[in-house]
């Protein structure tokens, strides 16, 4: 087997309700120093009206992984192999021309800082009309009353006298409801939210989320939340996928990935968000050691130079995603998280003092802390709620 072939994923998991089927999708730039695997045989498929999160560190992939499947620009110097079937339809290879009428009527997204969707010299009312007369073929004054309408929709107070104005004039929270209204102004079937609420604080994160998921459940939309925060997905996706040097490392419905991770690197994922006895954001220590090298992926398992359990076969032989017990639910880990083999490699490296696993052993988690590490993150996220303010 060539390497290419060993790290190539499968999908097991596609079905006829499927409205996005991604097979191994492969987005490579090619610069001076060689060639970056941003996203490298990446394989999943989403049903009609499921929320999917993706996480993973910053460099993780998740940005071009979203900008490959909806076909966005990704630079001249990529190249994307692979299969995206949107509901039927290959995107791979579609001419830019069928793909625009997609964007916003079949596929659209929400990007991190609305201000780069936003134009900062135009009002808000007329980049929702110019959007919407684009791709419907609604008269002006129609266009302001569904502007007006999808305003509201997304809980902007006063949208008549918002429609007036400026980005500038607005809250990063308001400007983001803008993006989102903008997003969902032709009725999407499918919309992607990479990272929506980073630059937003913490309050109005939990308001943007919950908006989000209820436009998604009311909508009977499909969504790809993006974030490297796995408490942003806690109880507001159907399923996760972990990303790691451009590939998943974990799948699993979501409730399933809480209960029983089993890739080391969704426990350090976790491990970095608030924990039980400290619930004021208090942030533990990010993961130890740097994210791989894309152009040059360490042999093997591409996260044994930062995992606690690492043992020789990690460093020789890359690990495949296969399925778990729990339905739904694959890993690609030699000595998975909570199996006999984990706790034997985790106390040999101790043993050995090995660096990697020093440094974690002062925050790993119990499996029971993980459990309510969840409960805490979707208590939390209930106490904030959608309050109604509007920030
Ligand atoms: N045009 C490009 N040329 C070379 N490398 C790129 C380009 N765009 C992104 N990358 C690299 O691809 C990797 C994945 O990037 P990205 O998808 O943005 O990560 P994430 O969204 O998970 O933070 C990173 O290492 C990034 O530097
Ligand atoms: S135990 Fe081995 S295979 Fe599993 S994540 Fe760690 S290095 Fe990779
Ligand atoms: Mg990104």
């Amino acid at each position: 087997m060539t390497p290419a072939e060993t790290m190539t994923q499968t999908n097991p998991s596609s079905n006829s309700d499927s409205l996005l089927v991604v097979d191994d999708l492969r987005t490579h730039f090619h610069v001076d120093a060689g060639i970056v695997k941003a996203v490298d045989g990446v394989s999943f498929s989403l049903e009609r009206g499921t929320t999917l999160g993706i996480v993973g560190e910053s460099g993780s992939g998740k940005t071009v992984l979203s900008r490959s499947i909806m076909r966005l620009n990704t630079g001249g110097n990529a190249v994307t192999t692979g299969s995206v079937n949107y509901d039927g339809t290959e995107l791979v290879g579609l001419e830019p021309k069928q793909l625009k009428s997609m964007w916003g009527t079949e596929m659209a997204m929400v990007f991190q800082d609305p201000m780069t969707s936003l134009n900062p010299v135009v009002k808000i009312g007329r980049q929702i009309t110019e959007h919407l007369r684009f791709h419907l073929a609604v008269s002006r004054q129609e266009a302001k009353r569904l502007g007006i309408e999808l305003l509201r929709s997304v809980r902007i107070p006063e949208p008549e006298a918002r429609f007036n104005t400026y980005p500038h004039q607005l809250s990063g929270g308001m400007r983001q409801r803008v993006s989102i209204a903008i997003a969902l102004a032709c009725g999407p079937r499918i919309l992607f939210a990479d990272e929506p609420t980073t630059a937003l604080d913490v309050t109005v994160q939990h308001q943007i989320l919950n908006l989000l998921r209820f436009q998604q459940r009311d909508r009977f939309m499909t969504m790809i939340l993006v974030t490297h925060d796995l408490g942003v997905v806690a109880g507001r996706t159907d399923e996760i996928a972990v990303m790691y040097a451009g590939k998943i490392v974990e799948k699993a419905p979501t409730k399933s990935l809480f209960r029983t991770l089993k890739h080391p690197y969704t426990e350090a994922l976790l491990a970095s968000i608030p924990k039980v006895s400290n619930p004021k954001h208090t942030r533990l220590d990010a993961i130890a050691g740097r994210p791989p090298d894309l152009i040059n992926p360490p042999t093997g398992c591409s996260f044994s130079p930062r995992c606690p359990y690492a043992q020789a076969k990690c460093f020789e032989q890359e690990p495949t995603l296969v399925p778990d017990a729990d339905p739904g639910h694959q890993f690609a880990c030699w000595y998975p998280v909570g199996s006999a083999e984990n706790a034997e490699a985790y106390e040999r490296n101790l043993a050995n003092e090995v660096p990697a696993t020093l440094a974690a052993a002062g925050r790993l988690l119990a499996t029971e802390e993980i459990v309510d590490t969840e409960a805490m993150v979707l208590a939390h996220v209930d106490s904030e709620g959608d309050k109604g303010a509007m920030n």
